[in-house]
């Protein structure tokens, strides 16, 4: 495979966590995105020079790294993973995407029913992150055998393999299924955009600035709501605090009402019944929350 050099290059994951999402953002970004080529392995956007290459989340970063592909959408376990076996950067992270959250932990079988951290001590403990768990470890003065496995590591207690496991732990189904609860937190991740430090020429970092550009846009987008609501004047100080991640709410005079105003503000996190509720109490009214399509900061 010898990639065009006139197009710019992403990595994102074949399947599994991450590749729906991946590919749905970058839909969300405008591109409209050709079937994947006959051997699946990649996919080019039809309205912009980007080329889409399916790959194993473990090699993303390397294809980033080694320049291969401009850019990567990749869990930060994985980046953080292979970063902490480098001697210098050779990537950058440029943006979270807000998806693919998962967090590695230590777990242990259930039948536990204490746990610190000083018994880990002289346990053998499997993993497929043994260098985020090196740290951890580390961090905390323990001495313990790190078992490397490259897969099924909540098997590693029932086989004997080890006591416990340091493992990806999402929606928790798998560590249910396998008698395993969470005892301590090592790392959390989320989907992220990576980019290569290998010097890029000036066409292909001005095509990335515009794909960022626009990926900032759709992740900032994604939780933001546009609010209205009416209050009195004497409330907006107590309005503007319990407003969301909202900056400089605009206030316009309501007709035909003295003292009282409407209030309109962009709020960059999650609105919840919740907040309604405290801004209702704080003495707003008529409270509208709008999604927002498009937004360019
Ligand atoms: C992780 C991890 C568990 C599972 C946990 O594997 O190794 O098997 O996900 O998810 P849950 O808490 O929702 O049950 P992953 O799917 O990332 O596969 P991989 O390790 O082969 O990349
Ligand atoms: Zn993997």
């Amino acid at each position: 495979m010898s990639p065009d050099r006139n197009r710019l290059h992403i990595a994102i994951q074949k399947s599994g966590r991450l590749s729906d999402q991946s590919k749905q953002l970058l839909r969300d970004a405008g591109l409209k995105l050709s079937e994947a080529g006959k051997n699946h392995l990649t996919a080019r956007a039809e309205n912009f020079p980007l080329d889409l290459m399916f790959v194993r989340d473990d090699d993303i970063p390397t294809f980033v790294a080694d320049g291969v592909c401009e850019l990567g959408i990749v869990g930060q376990n994985v980046l953080e993973e292979y970063a902490l076996g480098l001697n210098a950067p050779r990537f950058e992270q440029v943006a979270r995407l807000g998806f693919g959250r998962c967090s590695l932990k230590i777990a242990a079988p259930e039948s536990l029913n204490f746990f610190s951290p000083s018994m880990l001590n002289g346990q053998r403990i499997a993993t497929s992150y043994p260098r985020m768990l090196a740290r951890f470890l580390e961090q905390r003065g323990i001495e313990a055998d790190i078992v490397t496995m490259r897969g099924a590591v909540e098997l590693a207690p029932r086989l004997g393999i080890a006591r416990f496991i340091c493992d990806l732990v999402s929606t928790g189904a798998t560590l249910e299924a396998n008698g395993l609860a969470v005892v301590d937190d090592v790392f959390d991740s989320e989907a992220v955009l990576v980019r290569t430090l290998k010097p890029i020429d000036a066409a292909h970092a001005e095509k990335a600035h515009a794909l960022l550009t626009r990926i900032e846009g759709v992740t900032a987008t994604a939780e933001s709501k546009y609010i209205v609501l009416n209050a009195p004047e004497s409330a907006l100080a107590a309005i503007t605090e319990i407003l969301p991640g909202a900056e400089a709410p605009t206030v316009v005079p309501l007709i035909g009402r003295p003292g009282h105003v409407a209030v309109q503000a962009v709020c960059q996190e999650s609105v919840f019944w919740e907040t309604l509720e405290r801004l209702k109490a704080a003495g707003a009214s008529a409270i509208l929350v709008m999604p927002i399509e498009k937004m360019m900061v």
